[in-house]
């Protein structure tokens, strides 16, 4: 498809950038990054003001320092600032999982609520620097601890509630973090989720690892019944109400940590992503303004989960440091009907609204009825982020969803990156369906071959970032040498992003998917090593090779081939004892959705696992399985082949 969408006359008429704005920005901030963030990181307020702006060298140690001089926080970015002019205005709109249950919060009330639990969590031992985990249900408390953190210098860790007490036990000893905040249960399309049962189980686990949690917080959500252990257990609703409501913000350099965010790499354990404070908040708060175009008085709607970065970065911190109206949703896009995302968008009058391509995908299978008998008039903007979106559900979002009135930005970035780095900008780039278009101020996209040589004009190859920018990872929590060797070592003096891109005539970009062994199941980054390591840890299993195939629905499929230990016979009841293997090690985001039993996996000489033949081979692809002569043994393939044409 070649179809170019022009920007709509009355989007250019509204933007803050139209497309010369964009190129004579997009060249100061490239030409003379220095000057340019100078101006752009007064956007949030500081308490000291930096002098000097940018101190980042990706060779070497590795070492990345924006507006280092400064002082700030956070919180009072968020809040504070804007109660004089805009303390009644909605800060959050909660909308819950029955469509009955909402919730307002205004931004003196928020502040209220945050600057109490400062306090709870101050009198409860947290200091400035101590790591404080979330793992949290979609409720507006969940921001209430993010901020609160923030506003005393805590870091916190949010983990998805979606993972098992096992992932959340080793995100919390790799922290070593002592105060858990949860809640009692979680409630997502009807189903409740036990959060503080298996934060019970969690705090159990990382006790056998040496990491004693001395305190959970726990918000009462269902009043579901839960275990109660009163030496370590607090509930919310009573500290609160004994906190006082005033709390002052913690001066913050900025270069003190804000957060981390533990995101699943192509080998190891998930690695802790460190996010910093003056730097973050400049990017995150001017990615969302002009990324979304949003303009004071917008209803803005992320469908994310805080657990991921996109909550972080685009329910909470951007939105919020821009005084903006954000909609927190707790439920799921089909429940009780495919029809829920377009209620709450007339509901809630909705301007802006930003999913991922797996639920684009996921409602447009279930038909167009469900999104024509809502009006959707309000909305102006609609965004896709997390994984390549295919120019069908691209084109049905535009056409069905957008009726062909709002620009679509397709945003690429990751966990490490912080904020949107390559996207279109509503009033300023024409859209092709597929393709993230051009990169944002201040960053250089390059594409480099596997030698590392940079390539030029129409090309494919590596996506790599020659220079920093505010909103990057500053380190890998505790292991500097693994963020090293992860995003510098591949190519000299470049951040590797792990992805393939292409690059039109035009100068748009076109990510093409991951280039590593990382898989992107419904916008979930999973490290296939992990599946494998929970694979291999069953008592059945001698190896386990697992690949990302092609889905309809999630984008991507994880295809397991697991070898089992000598006289274990391979059933259909192993097969679900394996997936339900895998959802205790790590959670039901992980489910295998393919295991193929297969005697034997294909190696090289010496011993590596051949993942381009087995993706192929989980692919139904069988024609083009390239060089296999470096095989140890070129019968298995046979096998794997046979074995898998014998499962249809
Ligand atoms: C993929 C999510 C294509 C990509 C914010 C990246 C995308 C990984 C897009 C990061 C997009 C994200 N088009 N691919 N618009 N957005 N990705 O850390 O492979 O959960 O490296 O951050 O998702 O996933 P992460």
């Amino acid at each position: 498809m070649t179809d170019v969408y022009k920007v709509p006359k009355g989007a250019k008429k509204r933007a803050h950038i139209d497309n010369d704005t964009y190129e004579k920005w997009y060249q100061e901030s490239i030409r003379n990054p220095d000057k340019f963030w100078k101006k752009h990181g007064k956007r949030i307020d500081w308490f000291k003001p930096y002098s000097k702006v940018r101190n980042a060298s990706f060779d070497g140690k590795v070492s990345i320092k924006w507006f280092e001089d400064g002082q700030t926080n956070v919180a009072y970015n968020c809040i504070d600032r804007h109660l004089k002019k805009r303390g009644d205005q909605v800060a959050i709109i909660w909308e819950g999982d029955n469509p009955y249950d909402d919730r307002k919060i205004t931004y003196n009330e928020l502040y209220e609520h945050v600057c109490r639990l400062s306090n709870v969590m101050k009198k409860n031992g947290v200091k400035k620097g101590d790591r404080v985990t979330i793992y949290m249900p979609m409720i507006p408390e969940a921001a209430y601890a993010m901020l609160a953190c923030a506003r005393i210098g805590a870091i916190h860790s949010i983990v998805f509630g979606g993972f098992s007490p096992d992932a959340l036990a080793g995100r919390i000893v790799d922290c070593e973090s002592t105060f858990v905040i949860t809640a009692d249960e979680g409630l997502r399309g009807g189903r409740k989720i036990p959060l503080k049962d298996n934060t019970d189980k969690a705090v159990d686990i990382a006790k056998r690892d040496g990491v004693i949690v001395s305190n959970v917080l726990v918000v009462r959500r269902t009043a579901g019944k839960v275990a109660w252990y009163d030496e370590r257990d607090i509930w919310y609703h009573e500290a609160m109400a004994e906190a006082k409501p005033d709390c002052p913000p913690a001066k913050m350099k900025a270069e003190d940590p804000l957060f981390l965010l533990y995101t699943s790499g192509s080998t190891g354990k998930p690695k802790g992503v460190l996010h910093t404070t003056g730097g973050y908040l400049v990017y995150a708060s001017m990615t969302h303004e002009y990324v979304f175009d949003y303009h004071e008085g917008d209803i803005y709607w992320c469908t994310a989960d805080v657990g991921w970065v996109t909550g972080h970065s685009y329910i909470v911190y951007g939105p919020l440091a821009n005084g903006a109206t954000t909609l927190m949703f707790e439920g799921v896009p089909n429940y009780p009907t495919p029809g829920r995302f377009w209620e709450v968008v007339d509901k809630h009058q909705v301007n802006i609204f930003y999913t991922a391509p797996t639920a684009i995908r996921a409602l447009m299978g279930a038909g167009n009825d469900h999104v024509t008998k809502s009006s959707r008039k309000s909305l102006r903007t609609l965004g896709s982020v997390g994984e390549p979106i295919n120019p069908e559900a691209w084109e049905w979002y535009y056409k069905v969803v957008g009726d062909k009135r709002c620009p679509i930005v397709d945003t690429w970035w990751q966990t490490e990156t912080g904020g949107i780095m390559i996207t279109p900008l509503p009033g300023a780039t024409d859209l092709k369906p597929g393709s993230a278009t051009r990169p944002f101020f201040g960053i250089e996209p390059q594409l480099v071959d596997a030698e590392g040589a940079v390539l030029e004009g129409a090309t494919e190859g590596n996506l790599c970032i020659s220079q920093s920018w505010p909103g990057q990872m500053r380190t890998v929590y505790g292991d500097h040498e693994r963020f090293v060797q992860t995003y510098f070592s591949a190519y000299k003096g470049k951040y590797f992003t792990g992805d393939g891109c292409r690059r039109d005539k035009d100068g748009y970009y076109w990510i093409t998917g991951r280039v590593d062994d990382v898989i992107n199941v419904s916008g979930h980054r999973m490290g296939t090593a992990e599946v494998e390591s929970a694979l291999v840890s069953h008592d059945a299993v001698s190896e386990a090779a697992v690949v990302g195939y092609p889905h309809d629905v999630k984008g991507q499929g994880i295809y397991c081939y697991v070898t089992l230990m000598e006289g274990v016979e391979g059933s259909e009841e192993l097969k679900k004892e394996l997936v339900k293997h895998v959802r205790g090690e790590i959670g039901p985001i992980a489910s295998p959705d393919k295991i193929q039993f297969s005697p034997g996996l294909p190696k090289t000489r010496s011993g590596k696992i051949m993942r381009r033949i087995l993706r192929k081979i989980a692919e139904d692809d069988f024609g083009s399985l390239g060089d296999t002569s470096t095989l140890a043994d070129p019968a298995v393939v046979d096998d794997l082949i046979e074995n898998r044409q014998n499962r249809k």
